[in-house]
C-alpha cells in the first residue's frame, strides 16, 4: 500500500499563545510517499537539497514511524520519499511537516487505526527529535487543518477552532534562529501583570477567531511576553510589524520560534503588498528572503 500526502505548513504560537495556538496555511507546502513493506526497515528518502538526515533515528518522520511501528508491534516497515519544500530552520512547521505527515501516512497506509490525537501523539515525538520539546502546536493544525487549540498534550486535548477567511502574508529572512536557541532566551518568570495581558490576548484572540470577528482578532494579536525578547533575532521585525499594520494587516509577529514574520489580512491585495514590503526591506538589507501569500487551511 501506497500514499501521497500534501502537508501544509503551520504558523505556531499566533503571536499571543506560545505552545498552544496555531494555523495551517495553504503555501507552502511539502509532499511526502509512504509505502508500506512487508520487512520491518525503515527507509527514507529525500529528493531535496537541505541536507537532512535519512538514517531513520535522526530523521524526524523516522523516529515517529520507528514509534508507531514499535507501538503497534508491526512486522511491516515503511519507505519514505519526503520532497521538502518548507525550507528547515524557516519557524514555518518544517518538522511538523515531516512528522505530522508520517504518522497520517503510516495511518493510511495501515487501514485507519489512528484517531487524530494518536497521529498528535506520535508526530510529537518528531517534534521532540527536532527541537527537544514535545510541543504539538505545529502538529496538531498540520493534521486537523485550520487553526487548533493545543489546551494540554498530557493527556493530549486538541480544540480545532473556527478557520477565518484571511489571508497571509509571511517572509523567511535566512538568517538563522534554532527553535532550541529561542526557547533558551525566554524569561523563565513573568509578572502577574504580564500573564494577565496575555491570557485577555489569547482569550480575545481565540473569541474573535470563533466570532469571525476580525477587529477582535486584529487588537488580540499582541504578545507581551515572547515577542520581546525574540524579535531581537530577526533583523528590521519592528518595522516590518509597524509598516504593515499601516498597509492594512489585521496583526502578526513571528512565526513559530521564528524567523519568519507572519500577517494577516482581510484582502488578498493587503497581502500582496505586505509581502512585497516585506521583500523589499530584505532586499535593501541584503538578507535572502521568501515570501509566501497564502490562506488559512
Ligand atoms: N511554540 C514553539 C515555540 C513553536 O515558539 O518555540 C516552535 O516551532
Amino acid at each position: 500500500k501506497k500514499v501521497k500526502l500534501k502537508i501544509p505548513a503551520t504558523v505556531a504560537n499566533l503571536v499571543c499563545g506560545f505552545d498552544i495556538l496555531g494555523m495551517a496555511v495553504n503555501e507552502p507546502y511539502d509532499e511526502m510517499e509512504i509505502r508500506l513493506l512487508e520487512t520491518p526497515e525503515i527507509i527514507i528518502k529525500h529528493t531535496d537539497s537541505f541536507g537532512l538526515p535519512e538514517e531513520p533515528s535522526k530523521n524526524v518522520a523516522g523516529v515517529v514511524l520507528s514509534k508507531i511501528q514499535e507501538h503497534f508491534n508491526l512486522k511491516n516497515g515503511f519507505e519514505v520519499i519526503i520532497h521538502k519544500h518548507i525550507k528547515p530552520g524557516s519557524g514555518l512547521g518544517s518538522s511538523a511537516a515531516s512528522a505530522a505527515g508520517a504518522a497520517v501516512g503510516a495511518n493510511i497506509v495501515l487501514g485507519n487505526l489512528m484517531s487524530k490525537d494518536e497521529m498528535v501523539h506520535f508526530a510529537m515525538f518528531g517534534e521532540e527529535l527536532a527541537s527537544g520539546v514535545r510541543h504539538a502546536d505545529n502538529i496538531a493544525p498540520c493534521i486537523y487543518g485550520g487553526i487548533t487549540l493545543v489546551k494540554s498534550t498530557d493527556p493530549i486535548d486538541i480544540i480545532p477552532l473556527n478557520a477565518p477567511n484571511l489571508f497571509v502574508a509571511a517572509v523567511h529572512p535566512q538568517v538563522e534562529v534554532k527553535t532550541s536557541d529561542s526557547r533558551q532566551i525566554l524569561k523563565k518568570n513573568i509578572t502577574l501583570k504580564s500573564a494577565v495581558e496575555q491570557w485577555g490576548n489569547i482569550a480575545g484572540l481565540v473569541a474573535g477567531i470563533e466570532k469571525n470577528d476580525f477587529a477582535l482578532i486584529g487588537r488580540s494579536l499582541n504578545d507581551v511576553i515572547i515577542e520581546p525578547v525574540r524579535s531581537i533575532l530577526i533583523p528590521r521585525f519592528d518595522e516590518i510589524k509597524s509598516k504593515s499594520l499601516q498597509l492594512g494587516a489585521l496583526g502578526g509577529g513571528i512565526s513559530g520560534s521564528g524567523p519568519s514574520i507572519f500577517m494577516l489580512a482581510e484582502k488578498k491585495e493587503t497581502a500582496e503588498k505586505i509581502a512585497e514590503l516585506m521583500k523589499t526591506i530584505y532586499d535593501e538589507i541584503k538578507i535572502d528572503n521568501f515570501v509566501y501569500i497564502s490562506k488559512i487551511n
